[in-house]
C-alpha cells in the first residue's frame, strides 16, 4: 500500500488551490492530447491524473474533481487510481520525492543505513517534507530493481546499488540544482 505523507508543509503550488475546481487551459490541452490515444475517456483517467500532478505538484480534492468533470470520471474512480499509482500524491510534496525500498532485498543490504542517513541529513521521518520545502521522503515496497539493491526513487528516476557516500552525494546535487534555480 501506498505511504503518504501525513506532515508536510504546503508548497505553493504552480496556480492556487481551493477555488472553483476547473483545469487550466494548458491542463485542458494537454489531457485532449492523450485522450485521443485512448478508446474512452475513462482508460485516460491516469494519465490526466499525471498531466494535473506534473503542473500542480500533488493531486487536491479539488484537482481531483475538476479533473472528473471534465472527463466525466466518477471521484471514486480516479481516488482508486490515484490511491494505486504509487507517483500520484494526494497530499503536498516537494519537488524532490525520495521513495526509499524498505523491502527483503534492499533491507538485507542496508536501507536502514540509508533511511538513517536520509533522515539526519533532512530533518525529517518518512511522510515529512524538509524544513526548505525540497524533499519529501516516503517508504516504498519493492521498486522491482532487487538484483541492483539497495535502490530508491528520486522523483522517476531510479537510484540503484546505493551507499551513504552515494546517497550523499545525491542530496547534494539536487541542493546545489535548487540553490541555482533560485538564484536565476
Ligand atoms: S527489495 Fe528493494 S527493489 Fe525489491
Amino acid at each position: 500500500m501506498k505511504e503518504r505523507p501525513e506532515k508536510v508543509p504546503q508548497r505553493i503550488p504552480a496556480h492556487q488551490e481551493g477555488t472553483a475546481p476547473q483545469l487550466s487551459a494548458e491542463e485542458m490541452r494537454a489531457i485532449d492530447e492523450e485522450r485521443s490515444h485512448y478508446e474512452s475517456d475513462a482508460a485516460a483517467g491516469l494519465e490526466a491524473l499525471r498531466i494535473v500532478q506534473r503542473e500542480r505538484g500533488w493531486i487536491s480534492d479539488d484537482s481531483l474533481r475538476a479533473v472528473s468533470a471534465y472527463l466525466g470520471i466518477a471521484e471514486a474512480e480516479l481516488e482508486g487510481l490515484a490511491t494505486y499509482y504509487q507517483l500520484l500524491f494526494r497530499q503536498p510534496v516537494g519537488p524532490e520525492v525520495i521513495q526509499l525500498c524498505k523491502s527483503s532485498s534492499c533491507w538485507i543490504l542496508g536501507c536502514d543505513r540509508l533511511q538513517t542517513t536520509l533522515e539526519k541529513a533532512l530533518g525529517i521521518h518518512p511522510g515529512e517534507t524538509s524544513a526548505d520545502g525540497i524533499f519529501t521522503l516516503l517508504e516504498n515496497p519493492c521498486l522491482g530493481a532487487c538484483d541492483r539493491a539497495p535502490v530508491l526513487l528520486m522523483n522517476e528516476e531510479l537510484h540503484s546499488h546505493l551507499t551513504e557516500e552515494k546517497l550523499q552525494a545525491l542530496l547534494a546535487e539536487k541542493r546545489q540544482r535548487h540553490a541555482d534555480q533560485s538564484a536565476d
